[in-house]
């Protein structure tokens, strides 16, 4: 696949099929990730690749945590400059339709299954030595791109770093690693509603400044 194609196509998969991804296939993904810059290259980076029982339980764990604290959905508390706050509201509604269509609401459609790691087989945990995770968006996007490439889904997860305590316990990451990020990995559901959906993008007049380019 071409560069330019793998990061326009990549888009946040929210339903996955129940097929094991091989190891020598995360590995690939990986080893594109590492090339990913880093300030200093500091390259601060760890990485936990959990599948089978173990992903299982985080995913059981962390949903009856949501159960027990109902977090609220995205777009919920929609602030910030108007046009953050307009494209907030409009994916809100996007995945209000999309929940709809599989019968199920908001809260358990995004919520649930943010904390479910939407049934993926694979969860990718990116956690950060010290105090600095400025690294960690950079392998991330960069991860979520190659797996793309080698026909894999991802979902970036928010969600379950608010019970970061939990997914230290359940994949005993060492005291002294910060978790930086939480990625849902599998081979993406074709047929499911969820997938079907492509979040919107502003278009570059809306913000690109050109400098320096218009002189007559
Ligand atoms: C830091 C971060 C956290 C995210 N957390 C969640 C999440 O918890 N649940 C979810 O369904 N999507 C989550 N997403 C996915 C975003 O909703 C998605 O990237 C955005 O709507 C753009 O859509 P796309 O990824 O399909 O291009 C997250 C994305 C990022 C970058």
């Amino acid at each position: 696949m071409e560069t330019l194609e793998a990061i326009r196509g990549r888009k946040s998969i929210r339903a996955y099929l129940d097929k094991p991804v091989p190891k020598e296939i995360i590995a690939q993904v990986l080893e594109a990730s590492r090339w990913a810059p880093s300030g200093v290259n500091r390259q601060q980076w760890r990485v936990t690749v959990v599948t089978g029982e173990r992903c299982k339980t985080l995913a059981k764990r962390l949903v009856e945590r949501a159960r027990e604290r109902e977090p609220n959905t995205p777009g919920s508390g929609a602030g910030g400059p108007p046009d953050v706050s307009r494209r907030m509201v409009a994916l809100r509604a996007d995945l209000t339709r999309i929940a709809q269509s599989l019968g199920q609401s908001l809260w358990e459609f995004v919520v649930l299954g943010s904390y479910r790691l939407y049934d993926a087989p694979v969860v990718v945990v990116v956690s950060h030595p010290g105090r600095r995770g400025g690294d960690i968006p950079q392998f991330v996007t960069t991860m979520l791109v190659a797996a793309h490439d080698l026909g894999l889904g991802t979902c970036w997860l928010g969600y379950p770093l608010s019970y970061s305590d939990l997914i230290r316990q359940v994949l005993e990451i060492p005291d002294e690693e910060q978790i930086g990020a939480v990625v849902a990995l599998g081979y993406p559901d074709p047929d499911s509603p969820a997938n079907a959906y492509r979040s919107p993008r502003d278009e570059l007049e809306d913000f690109v400044r050109w400098v320096g380019y218009d002189q007559d």
